[in-house]
């Protein structure tokens, strides 16, 4: 190994502002947006099918989700028929938005178009790549070029859906930690500029963790310099999309939150390309177990656990935060003893919040065994445990 080989690739906005980091938690949960049926779907070894999608599509909206990515609709004739399937049969509830990303290429915003006449509700998301590498290496083109490939594919969203109020428009400079922030700003500007004259829509800029490269409170800062310098910053909505590549994508969702974003896009279990993207499960429930509404009903976890291995052919891993098998299972004799002695207090002392030990939540309330049936026998069990 030879950690010469490296540098850390991501870009600290000047005179980065940490103060954020004094705020204990988010005050109400964000905007959830689930990107299961397009990053999730894309990093599988077997995509679903379109049945599979529509499936899982009526699944998410029974968990809760408002805002659905269901797919990339230009880039195949899979991804099309399904979107048009949802439009043309109606099965897109009236509280749900779908949304479908599009690179900024007129062909492809066209065919995006396409996909979407007709939709109740949709959001059209455009992606362009903004770092050094790839202005450099990829697209070959300066930031000056690059900034006019996303003003021209934002201009050419807003003259489609000029007459069409219930299309919202969301922009990704994709890599963003690895962009100046001063070219992250003026890329995500631009696209705003040409959005700006439709005023009654609120528009997004989604700030994605194409990979992980940074630790989380980097990420965080680079979401906070954007929140507090894009224009018009009361009319748009600041969204984060993180990737699990450090394993920190749950963390740096939640230092975002406190850094100024108010919506996130994930999956179910972080299933997502590489390491995954952040998990919207355990980013829920720990905001749940702070004490705030989740806004999604994850009750039912076994179910939805079995529905994302089915469509997805995944395996949540045993350890997984509150859905693994042993997630809320004690061998040790000494948690076993504390955990019967927590129940037995709640037991005697109704309207008591939840305080028992070993368990941060109350396991019944997604649907899992009691925090006293978990205890289970191993050579680490201990008097305390064979006693129990
Ligand atoms: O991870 C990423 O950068 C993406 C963009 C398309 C938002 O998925
Ligand atoms: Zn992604």
């Amino acid at each position: 190994m030879n950690p010469e080989k490296y540098r850390k690739q991501y870009r600290l906005p000047p005179a980065p502002d940490f103060s954020w980091i004094t705020k204990e938690c988010p005050d109400a949960c964000p905007v959830w947006c689930s990107v299961d049926l397009r990053d999730g779907n894309q990093a599988l070894v077997a995509p679903m099918t379109a049945e599979e999608k529509l499936y899982f599509f009526s699944y998410l909206v029974k968990l809760g989700f408002k805002e659905i990515e269901v797919g990339f609709p230009a880039a195949s004739d899979t991804e099309f028929r399904f979107v048009r399937a949802l439009i043309d049969e109606k099965r897109i509830p009236d509280d749900v938005t779908i949304q479908v990303l599009t690179q900024a290429r007129e062909s492809i915003i066209r065919r995006t178009a396409e996909a979407i006449k007709g939709a109740p509700r949709a959001i059209v998301h455009m992606y362009s790549a903004s770092s050094p590498v790839f202005r450099k290496y990829v697209f070959g083109k300066s930031r000056d070029e690059t900034v006019a490939m996303v003003r021209e594919g934002a201009a050419l969203i807003a003259d489609i859906f000029k007459d069409d109020p219930n299309v919202r428009f969301e922009f990704s400079p994709e890599c963003f930690p690895e962009t100046e922030p001063d070219f992250a700003l003026r890329v995500c500007s631009a696209a705003l500029d040409e959005w700006r004259a439709l005023k009654s829509r609120r528009n997004i800029i989604n700030l994605p963790v194409t990979v992980e490269y940074s630790m989380p409170h980097i990420f965080a800062s680079q979401v906070n310099y954007l929140s507090k310098n894009l224009p018009n910053r009361d009319n748009l909505i600041l969204s984060v999309h993180a990737h699990n590549d450090r394993g920190c994508a749950v963390a740096a969702t939640e230092m975002a939150l406190l850094a100024g974003a108010e919506r996130v896009e994930g999956t179910l279990f972080g299933n997502g390309e590489r390491a995954g993207n952040a998990d919207l499960i355990t980013l829920a429930l720990n905001m749940y177990a702070l004490g705030i509404d989740p806004g999604l009903d994850l009750s039912h976890i076994a179910e939805t656990s079995a529905v994302y291995e089915k469509m997805t052919g995944m395996q949540i891993p045993e350890r997984m935060p509150y859905t693994g098998k042993l997630t809320f299972t004690a061998f040790s004799g000494s948690h076993q003893d504390a955990i019967a002695k927590g129940m037995r207090h709640l037991e005697a002392s109704p309207g008591e919040k939840w305080c028992v030990p070993y368990l941060p939540i109350d396991p019944t309330d997604i649907g899992r065994e009691s925090g006293d049936r978990a205890i289970r026998i191993n050579s680490q069990s201990g008097r305390g445990g064979i006693g129990y």
